[in-house]
């Protein structure tokens, strides 16, 4: 059995400083992050100095960034590119829920940062928040995410989001994640049967959370 994939988001917080410290309690776990896979999405700001640090460190941790620019190098300022990425990570998370509702990002918008991604070779985890989700070609890993479950401690029950991750992967879909008030508590009813792996937000941020999270899963 492959091992479950532990994925911590951490949105929009952390400072470079804050992350660093993050990672140092991962400096005495590195058997338990070996048991699982562990990959980190971090903002923009803080993926150079924590791949420095996990190089450093050979810590098993995979860095993803969490959005990506439609388009490739030229004149979009603001906009950070796949190549951009590429320097410092290997995935990048595209088509939160957050940005699909605050950012009114479009499943047209976020079909051309699936494809910048592939070409650049990036690989792609898509968020979806139900069944009816369009999911662009090329696209291998998916997390379920409900809106009604990000951030407000109520999870989807294991039943639903094992039927809805199902249905995913009957369209091709080799990775089914389960996200949405994933906690140390209830990570293992989503790990064992229902899920190849979570997303994990606010649970996250605290490395002695995360690091239950990862034992427990
Ligand atoms: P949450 O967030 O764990 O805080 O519910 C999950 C996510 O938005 O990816």
């Amino acid at each position: 059995m492959t091992p479950p994939l532990i994925i911590a988001n951490w949105k929009s917080y952390k400072t470079e400083k804050e992350a660093k410290l993050w990672l140092t309690i991962f400096k005495e776990h590195r058997e338990l992050l070996l048991s699982k896979t562990v990959m980190l999405l971090a903002p923009y700001t803080c993926l150079s100095s924590l791949k420095k640090e996990i190089d450093a460190l050979g810590l098993p941790i995979v860095l993803g960034a969490q959005d990506i620019s439609p388009f490739s190098e030229g004149a979009y300022t603001g906009e950070i590119n796949a190549l951009q990425i590429r320097e410092f990570a290997s995935y990048v998370l595209i088509g939160h829920s957050e940005r699909r509702r605050l950012l009114l990002e479009s499943d047209e918008l976020i079909s051309k940062k699936v494809a910048m991604a592939k070409k650049e070779g990036l690989e792609v985890l898509l968020c979806v928040q139900d069944i009816e989700t369009p999911i662009p070609e090329g696209v291998t890993m998916v997390a379920y995410e409900p809106v009604s479950a990000i951030g407000t401690g109520h999870p989807d029950t294991p039943e639903n989001a094992a039927s809805v991750i199902t249905k995913i992967k009957q369209k091709g879909i080799s990775y089914g994640i389960y996200g949405g008030s994933v906690t140390a508590e209830n990570v293992r009813s989503f790990t064992e049967h229902v899920s190849d792996g979570v997303l994990v937000g606010s649970a996250s941020l605290d490395p002695r959370n995360f690091l239950a999270i990862i034992n427990h899963a």
